[in-house]
């Protein structure tokens, strides 16, 4: 016997397609990328979520010397959120680099660390997490981290 799992993945060739709060959280992620502390890899990325009351909270990738020490973007972003809203769900992560002077073009998927800290959240307040994975020439956007993560690990059952 054999399973299959699909996943489905929306692909858009410009911001313009997006609705305008995505359209915001995408320039959010893009400009916050720009401010990321990347002296070691040159990968500025950034990320800006939409919490469900409407905020909008953003960060980048925070490296060190000692490069354990260092976090991802979608990482920063949501534990500051998970900090100040424990309340909030997440709603939408956008997510962008910039590397070699210019946005990347194709889309930045997130890490498999990041990813099973975005399925947490998502599980933990029971709201599909929206991930828009921007590239300059085309956008790949998911409706839940569970198609980023099948067959995910989950002790909190
Ligand atoms: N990075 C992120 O911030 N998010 C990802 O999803 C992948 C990688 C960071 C980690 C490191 O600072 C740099 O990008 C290069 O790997």
């Amino acid at each position: 016997m054999k399973k299959k799992i699909n996943i489905e993945i929306e692909v858009y060739k410009s911001i313009d397609e997006l609705v305008n709060m995505e359209q915001e959280l995408v320039l959010k992620a893009k400009s916050i990328a720009k401010q990321a502390y990347a002296p070691h890899s040159k990968f500025y990325v950034g990320a800006a979520l939409l919490l469900d009351n409407g905020e909008i909270v953003s960060g980048n990738n925070q490296e060190n010397a000692a490069y354990p020490s260092g976090i991802c973007a979608e990482r920063t972003a949501i534990f500051y959120a998970n900090a100040q809203y424990p309340k909030q769900a997440i709603k939408t992560l956008a997510v962008a680099v910039f590397t070699n002077g210019e946005y990347a073009e194709q889309p930045v998927t997130p890490c498999g660390s990041c990813r099973q800290v975005m399925l947490e959240s998502e599980n933990r307040y029971n709201v599909p997490m929206r991930v828009i994975m921007i590239g300059e020439k085309q956008i790949y956007v998911v409706n839940s981290v569970k198609d980023l993560l099948p067959l995910s690990f989950d002790s909190v059952k």
